[in-house]
């Protein structure tokens, strides 16, 4: 089966054309216009999805070799998200079932973050922890078989790439923070400021990230420029290994709690080059498996929602052309 994905829920507007688990081209343009205000300015998204989604779906199907018509199904994010930027990416794919008379089907955005790890797995086994770590959502999900979640954990505030982008905003870097805290950490000490770690005793599996933006808020109004200028790279090493911490602990716990012998990796921040080698080194020390997404398949693109897609549209499962876009959409829990 060969499917056509869309995702505009944010700031990047990407197509992926797959063929059963081989992608055969995923395009992703990332808007630019967003880092003078050192956030997503929302109204820009919109426009500048309207303006990219023609040539980048022209260019995911000219580098798949296929045209329109051969594409058996469609895929496309329809939350959670920035909703007129959902929507641009939604009315197009109406448009191209309208045209084609093929079917499609809504995407949640976070089922694509893990279907961008099962995407690469030669092979996969249930049930598996899924940390799941992106600019919008931190949460631990069991995943008990294909399309078969349960949310044990999630953010009370802030998600940890949010974490990362508001720090590196505080320690003026640019936006998205996360690769560039990534990148100075690697040379800074991790030791050199002990942040704050929120365990949240009475609920294990939740975390909570705005303390530790506002310890570094409070760290940084303490000391000089030029102190904050010396020791840039040991503050994101700091910062970085606090945040991390938490996760790796919090996924650990929960692998154990559930008897998983598997924990997978998805996000954005699943590129992060501490989480990664730190929670490959605990399981190599647990005997448990670790299933990594590539980097390309960690932020935002479009082969991990035409990969879900593929998924439901195998079970005979797709949208009506009714279906709108739902900016707060939830993951939809096994059996609710
Ligand atoms: O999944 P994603 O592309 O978009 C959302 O669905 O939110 O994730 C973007 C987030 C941003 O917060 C960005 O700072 C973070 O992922 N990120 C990283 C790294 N690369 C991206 N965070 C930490 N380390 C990285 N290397
Ligand atoms: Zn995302």
């Amino acid at each position: 089966m060969i499917v056509l994905g869309i995702e505009t829920s944010c700031d990047e507007t990407a197509a992926a054309v797959i063929e059963e688990n081989n992608v055969l081209s995923s395009i992703i343009s990332s808007q630019e216009v967003h880092a003078q205000f050192g956030g997503v300015v929302p109204e820009l998204a919109s426009r500048a999805h309207i303006r990219l989604i023609v040539p980048i779906v022209e260019r995911a199907l000219k580098q798949a070799d296929k045209s329109l018509h051969e594409i058996d199904g469609f895929a496309v994010t329809y939350g959670p998200g920035l909703v007129g930027a959902l929507l641009v990416g939604l009315n197009f794919v109406k448009g191209m079932v309208t045209a084609t008379g093929k079917p499609f089907v809504g995407v949640n955005h976070i089922e694509g973050h893990i279907y961008g790890n099962i995407l690469s797995q030669p092979k996969i086994e249930f049930p598996i922890i899924f940390l799941i770590v992106s600019g919008g959502h931190t949460q631990l999900v069991l995943m008990e078989d294909h399309l078969k979640y349960r949310i044990i954990g999630k953010t009370r505030d802030d998600a940890v790439g949010e974490a990362f982008d508001k720090g590196a905003k505080l320690l003026g870097l640019g936006y998205p923070g996360g690769p560039m805290i990534d990148k100075l950490a690697q040379k800074g000490d991790p030791d050199f400021v002990k942040f704050p770690r929120a365990m949240l005793k009475n609920a294990p599996f939740d975390f909570s990230y705005s303390g530790l933006k506002t310890s570094l808020l409070v760290y940084l109004k303490n000391i000089s420029e030029e102190e904050k200028q010396k020791h840039l790279n040991d503050i994101c090493a700091s910062y970085q290994k606090a945040a991390v911490e938490v996760l790796i602990k919090k996924t650990l716990l929960a692998a154990r709690k559930y008897k998983a012998k598997r924990i997978a990796l998805a996000g954005g921040v699943a590129a992060n080059s501490l989480l990664r080698s730190w929670l490959q080194k605990v399981c190599e020390q647990e005997g448990l498996e670790l299933y990594l997404p590539e980097l390309k398949y960690c932020t935002d693109n479009a082969a991990m929602i035409a990969r879900v897609g593929l998924e439901y549209l195998k079970h005979g499962i797709t949208s009506p052309l009714t279906l709108n876009a739902y900016p707060a959409l939830k993951l939809k829990e096994a059996g609710k």
